[in-house]
């Protein structure tokens, strides 16, 4: 089976990359070109383009570059048809196919094929749910009963499997299906002496890929059968694996990027219940506990995730550790919990479009704030168990990767546990401490015969990257907040200008935009972003926009969840104040080890003891940085 070269053209013609692209990666126009988060690697700066004049694409963290199709076979790796045959539906572009016979599917790739036995599958399934008795009356009627619409059943392609023990086979096999392959394909299981189809007599769920593709099923049993589980999946196959999969991710997509949050529930009935309650961006891990790749794929599209959660305190207790893991890829997580005896399906059903709204809505409450008072509860007098919640809490809240929103959780826990924020700061850096140490430890581990210089190679190039980081940061506050008043006429900027001098960065261009600083100050003129949206050298004034939009984004997402509600100016004080003191910090670090080198090459006696004097010097000026920052000195 292959595509006409007349179909090929025609669909290379009409594709317009943006659009393409834009269905998967959320992308925002930056002058001639569209900008976006890399979809191929785990990036928090944007640094995926899109070149709508030559239609191509480029990632700069993955390296990866090509057009429209070769973006759809990286993206759900899908061979070349495959990703023509997706793009033709996407343009209502018809597909004229040249060969059709079961000798050609046979050459094609694997598992190109399996992709067409499992499409061939799912349409048989639909095909027996509405065209046949037993579909109709067992099947379509359940469906039916459950409030599923027609509309409902198409979108999601629901099915049916006959009570029979070969009816796919057959009908496969009498259409020129390979029975090796629907094995493969997870469709029927070979015995020794007999064989016979995985799903019998149960509603067919297909589960799709990113593009829409049927790549498994689960099935449900209708009847009450002893020893006959609920629920039946797909296995693992070539183009199926469990973890990388979210139910429903086809479907919502487009919403969950409008929406900016999505939903995750329990199984299929949810995910579709949610959709004929006008609730479309929502997904599953259906079955499974969640995986990292699976936040991932959600990651993608939103920053935002909403955990709906039904059952009992326990249930609810034993899948925390899986949102843990939201919380460790930087996104916000809220929670929302159901009545007793209620799941988002019959909840839906039960409140209606509207009243199932409203509910989420006023509902959702920040999932820091839900797990502290989830854990506390009944052990608010129990002092061991508390103190157990309260190392929890604060496990949780390490893993944050934002410091500012941890300060900001930090404060409400402080509330909600009555305790001092900060004790809940020494506890915490104590846990990130070990965590670091952890992770050194298994990263020595795994690479038992590094050399010591590499190890002290790669702290270096650490430290110099939280250097620069540190000089980006005061850079950032500099001209977002300079000419704030701290008090009377005394400027944030006199403060910074101050602290710092005789200081210089080490990054050029953040070193430039200082000495700016310090040269106009003199001047007496206001340095701010409109100063810099003149400025002669374009790098500069690059770097400049690039620290002003950053900001904004975030306080944007901040308002409109309400989650964090303090703004960056309500903490200012913080960060100036850790900001001034890291930058001192590395600072002294690096005096020491240039202090140090000397004295390995100094032989006079005399001067030797100088130096040594003034190591011991810096050492305690390092110490007196550290405490403050929680940063423990070998
Ligand atoms: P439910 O037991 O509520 O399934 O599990 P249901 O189909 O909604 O059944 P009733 O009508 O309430 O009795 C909720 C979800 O958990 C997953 C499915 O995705 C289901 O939609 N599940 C449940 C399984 O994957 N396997 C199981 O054995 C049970
Ligand atoms: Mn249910």
């Amino acid at each position: 089976m292959s595509i006409s070269q007349s179909t090929i053209e025609e669909i290379k013609n009409r594709v317009d990359i943006i659009d393409v692209i834009g269905d998967f990666v959320t992308l925002k126009r930056t002058g001639q070109h569209y900008k976006g988060k890399s979809p191929f690697s785990d990036e928090k700066t944007p640094s995926f383009i899109v070149f709508p004049r030559n239609q191509n694409f480029k990632d700069f963290s993955s390296g990866k570059q090509g057009d429209a199709i070769s973006f759809i076979m990286e993206y759900d790796g899908l061979s070349y048809m495959e990703a023509i045959r997706y793009l033709g539906k996407k343009y209502g572009i018809e597909i004229e196919e040249e060969e059709h016979s079961p000798e050609a599917i046979q050459k094609q790739n694997e598992r190109e094929s399996l992709f067409i036995i499992l499409n061939y599958a799912k349409d048989f399934y639909k095909n027996a749910l509405v065209n046949t008795d037993e579909g109709k009356s067992i099947g379509l009627s359940y469906f039916k009963e459950r409030g599923f619409t027609d509309e409902t059943i198409e979108k999601f392609e629901l099915g049916y499997s006959l009570e029979q023990w070969n009816a796919l086979e057959n009908d496969a096999v009498s259409n020129g299906y390979n029975p090796d392959l629907l094995e493969k394909a997870g469709l029927i299981i070979k015995k020794e002496d007999s064989q016979y189809d995985r799903f019998r007599g149960r509603v067919i769920f297909p589960i799709h890929s990113i593009t829409g593709k049927a790549i498994a099923f689960g099935a449900r049993i209708l009847k009450n059968v002893k020893n006959q589980p609920k629920y039946l999946n797909s296995p693992e196959t070539d183009v199926y694996s469990k973890s990388n999969v979210l139910y429903g991710l086809f479907q919502a997509s487009r919403s969950i990027r409008q929406e900016d949050n999505c939903f995750l529930v329990e199984g299929y009935t949810d995910v579709i219940s949610l959709h004929q309650n006008g609730v479309e961006n929502v997904v599953s891990s259906s079955g499974t506990s969640l995986t990292e790749n699976q936040i991932k794929l959600i990651h993608r599209h939103t920053e935002n995730i909403t955990v709906l959660f039904d059952g009992d305190a326990a249930g609810i207790r034993a899948s925390l550790r899986g949102i843990d893991m939201i919380l460790e890829q930087g996104m916000n997580v809220k929670a929302v919990v159901f009545p007793d005896g209620e799941d988002p399906d019959s909840y839906s059903r039960k409140l209606g479009s509207m009243g199932f709204k409203v509910f989420l809505k006023e509902n959702a409450q920040d999932f820091i704030h839900f797990k502290t008072k989830l854990l506390l509860d009944g052990r608010e007098n129990d002092p061991i168990k508390k103190a157990d919640t309260i190392t929890h809490i604060i496990t949780s809240l390490a893993i944050i990767p934002d410091q500012v929103k941890r300060a900001v959780y930090i404060k409400e826990t402080s509330n909600l546990l009555g305790l001092e924020e900060q004790l809940l700061y020494s506890q915490l850096n104590k846990i990130i401490l070990n965590q670091r140490k952890e992770k050194q430890k298994e990263e020595f581990k795994a690479q038992p015969d590094l050399l010591v210089e590499e190890v002290e190679k790669t702290q270096q190039k650490e430290s110099q990257e939280s250097i620069v980081f540190q000089e980006r940061e005061a850079i950032r506050i500099l001209i977002n907040y300079g000419f704030n008043q701290i008090e009377n006429e005394y400027k944030l900027v006199d403060h910074y200008l101050e602290e710092l001098d005789p200081i210089e960065f080490s990054n050029p261009i953040y070193n430039t935009i200082l000495q700016v600083f310090k040269e106009e100050i003199r001047n007496g003129k206001v340095v701010d972003a409109d100063y810099f949206k003149m400025y002669k050298d374009p790098e500069i004034r690059n770097e400049v926009l690039n620290l002003i939009s950053d900001r904004h984004e975030v306080s944007e997402n901040w308002e409109r969840y309400r989650i964090f509600v303090p703004k960056e100016q309500d903490v200012l004080t913080n960060s100036v104040y850790s900001n001034i003191l890291r930058i001192k910090f590395h600072k002294i670090k690096k005096l020491i080890s240039l202090n140090l080198q000397e004295l390995k090459k100094e032989t006079d006696p005399d001067k030797q003891t100088d130096l040594q004097k003034i190591n011991k010097e810096l050492k305690k000026a390092e110490a007196a940085f550290s405490n403050p920052l929680g940063i423990v000195v070998s």
